[in-house]
């Protein structure tokens, strides 16, 4: 299936490692030159130099999505590298574990910022870049959680549901511009985030049997999903094939999500 993405200008937040780096590669093999940043430079100049091997254009940078100045600094630079801005994938992202009496004010305002702040201060420095070609797409990397609430997952579970309404919200006002906005909701996906949550969590069990006794009792397929499964949907919303699917949200989530 083409999926009409070459040559089109991928920025993807968080694109060192995890899904990130999935979705850069993904829209890379399409044909996409591609922007990511993270925080770790090593980090980021490792999956840069990666990305180029596979013949595309490049831009990689350390940015910091909490930090305004830095979003605004990268998208700006990105959009001078590819010569434009298409696609923006909001991904940048991590946990705040704890539950409703452990987690702090401190805890809330860094998950609220990480997830939904990131979203806004991206899609905000992007719109001008979109805009001036004519329309684009953005993608936000949401949970399963932000529908299906978990007090596992206290404070995912309350900031993703603010992350959904922002999709939501945000397709509807962007429409006009033919820039069309949706959502991936994952489910369990292994990255680097959930091996730390395996050494914080049972460090005694094998990494394998970990992910398979949790996706035992929490996922219908029965199994964790892999990180070039979300990236496969992003491409898929990414490209000319999802022209008129602007305000939706996916699982991507092996039934994760008990809901009509
Ligand atoms: N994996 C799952 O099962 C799952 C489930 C639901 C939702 N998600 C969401 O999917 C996204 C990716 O998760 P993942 O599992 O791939 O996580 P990961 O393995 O920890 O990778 C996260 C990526 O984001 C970057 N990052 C983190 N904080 C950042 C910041 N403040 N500024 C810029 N970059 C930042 C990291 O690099 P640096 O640390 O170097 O900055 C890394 O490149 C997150 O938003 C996560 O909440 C994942």
């Amino acid at each position: 299936m083409d999926l009409g993405l070459e040559g089109r200008k991928a920025v993807v937040t968080g694109g060192s490692k995890g899904l990130g780096r999935a979705i850069a590669g993904e829209l890379a093999a399409e044909g996409c030159d591609v922007a990511i940043c993270a925080r770790d430079r090593a980090e980021v100049q490792q999956a840069g130099a990666e990305l180029e091997q596979q013949g595309t254009t490049v831009f990689a940078e350390t940015a910091d999505v909490t930090d305004p100045e830095q979003v605004q600094r990268f998208i700006d630079e990105a959009a001078a590298a590819l010569g434009g801005i298409d696609i923006l994938v909001n991904n940048a992202g991590r946990a705040h574990p704890g539950t409703f009496e452990t987690l702090t004010d401190e805890d809330w305002k860094a998950d609220l910022d990480v997830k939904l702040f990131s979203m806004i201060r991206c899609s905000r420095a992007a719109l001008p870049h979109l805009r001036a070609r004519g329309g684009g797409r953005i993608i936000n990397i949401n949970a399963v959680q932000a529908r299906s609430p978990d007090p596992k997952f206290f404070a995912t579970s309350t900031d993703r549901a603010a992350c959904l309404a922002f999709t939501k919200t945000l397709s509807l006002e962007l429409a006009s511009d033919n820039i069309l906005v949706n959502g991936i909701n994952v489910g369990f996906v292994v990255t680097p985030q959930w091996k730390n949550i395996h050494q914080r969590r049972a460090p005694h069990l094998p990494e394998e049997e970990f992910f398979a006794d949790l996706a035992a009792a929490e996922v219908p397929l029965g199994r964790f999903g892999r990180p070039e499964e979300v990236a496969a949907a992003v491409a898929f919303l990414a490209g000319d094939r999802a022209a008129y699917i602007t305000g939706a949200s996916l699982d991507v989530a092996g039934g994760m999500g008990r809901y009509l």
